[in-house]
């Protein structure tokens, strides 16, 4: 098991200010789970990966793996990266250039388990070359690789010692669409079978939703949500997990009822009033922002019983394949509806929306995010996928 707590890792910039990277970083990750971190770029991912590796030496805080505390601000303990035995894949991978790919992959076995036997080494070199499908280049020189050949490289070297903790930065950056895909499966087949406790990395949400059995969401140095993925998604706890995870409607409102049923109420919004679901203790005149998924929003032709079901006209549609965007405009806002292709309500005509109101988020505002004064100097804002209409 990995125990992170508390901890902190700052650096000075160029201005000699100091840039808070990561603030009050707390997470645990059991015994042979995979956890991610997910969150833009410049949030503090890989500076908390690289101080749990020991590459960077936090202010504050300690870390501690299956009970041996790696690094303590307050004992004064710091282990060497070297000495943590941890296997890593960084964006900037190096392979050994005068090696072949087998012999890439079998390095790390040779020198660690002396006692290990020539078919044993061979057999598990080779398992690894498969998992990541390079065995059949086993006798390929490393330079000869691709880009994402090396990085898949780098990623079975760091497997094949089977380490207490494995640690991935955006170990599938490199690699394009279909191939990405390809290796999320076989990573995930992989790291279960093995169970390798495991931090990955990524600003990808439908990697970090696909790999993981648990997220931290992180903003400016914080990690701002811990859950499952289906808790991240269908639970977001404020506006930023909201946006970043997927894409979503968002619609401000009033709180002005609290139902008899736990967790619900009656929010009024501009374009209607909903039955909702708060995150939060709901409570009347309280603000809220509504974030409803496009895939959420039924649609119909006819007028459905139930509750909120409002009338809306369509305005613009976007076909994608497996599915169909509709655009619907409720008085002057848009909405944005994920539906079957078979639905075929031309542009212009009337259309109901039915929304369940266990879908629908009543998310606490303003955003529990950080207070500006933490931000990093350098934070880059993302541009996230967003419907606000
Ligand atoms: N070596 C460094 N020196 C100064 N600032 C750094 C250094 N490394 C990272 N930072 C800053 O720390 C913040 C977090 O960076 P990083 O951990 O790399 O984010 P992420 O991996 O989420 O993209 C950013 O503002 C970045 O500019
Ligand atoms: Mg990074």
């Amino acid at each position: 098991m990995l125990r992170v707590e508390k901890l902190s890792t700052e650096y000075p910039n160029e201005y000699g200010q100091i840039v808070k990277a990561a603030q009050d970083v707390t997470f645990e990750v059991p015994e042979g789970k995979l956890f991610t971190l997910l969150g833009p770029s410049g949030c503090g991912k890989t500076t908390t990966l690289r101080s749990i590796a020991g590459l960077e030496r936090p202010r504050v805080g300690e870390i501690a793996v299956g009970g041996q505390v790696v690094y303590s601000s307050s004992k004064n303990i710091f282990i060497a990266p070297n000495r943590r035995g941890f296997g890593m894949v960084f964006q900037s991978y190096a392979i050994w250039p005068h090696m072949n790919v087998f012999q890439n992959a079998a390095f790390p076995l040779e020198v660690r388990s002396k006692r290990r036997s020539r078919k044993e080494i061979e057999e598990q070199v080779m398992r690894v070359l498969r998992a990541v499908a390079l065995d059949h280049l086993a006798d390929r020189e490393a330079t000869k690789l691709s880009g994402g050949q090396q990085q898949r490289l780098a990623l079975a070297r760091a497997l094949v010692m089977q380490p207490p903790l494995l640690l991935l930065d955006e170990p599938l950056s490199n690699l394009d669409a279909k191939l990405r895909e390809r290796m999320r499966f076989e990573l995930k087949r992989l790291q279960r079978e093995l169970k390798l406790t495991t931090v990955y990395v990524t600003h990808d949400q439908s990697e970090a939703l696909a790999l993981s059995h648990e997220i931290a969401v992180m903003s400016e140095g914080h990690i701002i949500q811990i859950g499952s993925p289906r808790d991240i998604y269908e639970r977001p706890r404020n506006k930023f997990v909201a946006d970043f995870v997927g894409t979503t409607n968002f619609l401000d409102g009033v709180i002005t009822a609290i139902e008899a049923e736990e967790g619900y109420c009656r929010v009024r919004t501009e374009v209607g009033e909903l039955k909702a679901y708060a995150a939060d203790t709901p409570r009347v005149g309280k603000k809220v922002a509504l974030s409803i998924r496009p895939e959420d929003i039924e649609l119909s032709e006819e007028r459905q019983e139930g509750v909120n079901v409002w009338q809306g006209t369509v305005d613009a549609k976007v076909f994608l394949g497996e599915y169909l965007d509709f655009q619907v405009k409720l008085k002057e806002r848009l909405l944005l509806a994920r539906v079957h292709p078979s639905l075929k309500t031309p542009v212009g005509k009337p259309i109901y929306l039915r929304m369940n109101p266990e879908k629908c988020i009543a998310i606490e505002e303003p955003a529990a995010s950080t207070s500006a004064e933490n931000a990093p100097v350098a934070a880059v804002a993302p541009k996230v996928q967003s419907y606000a209409g």
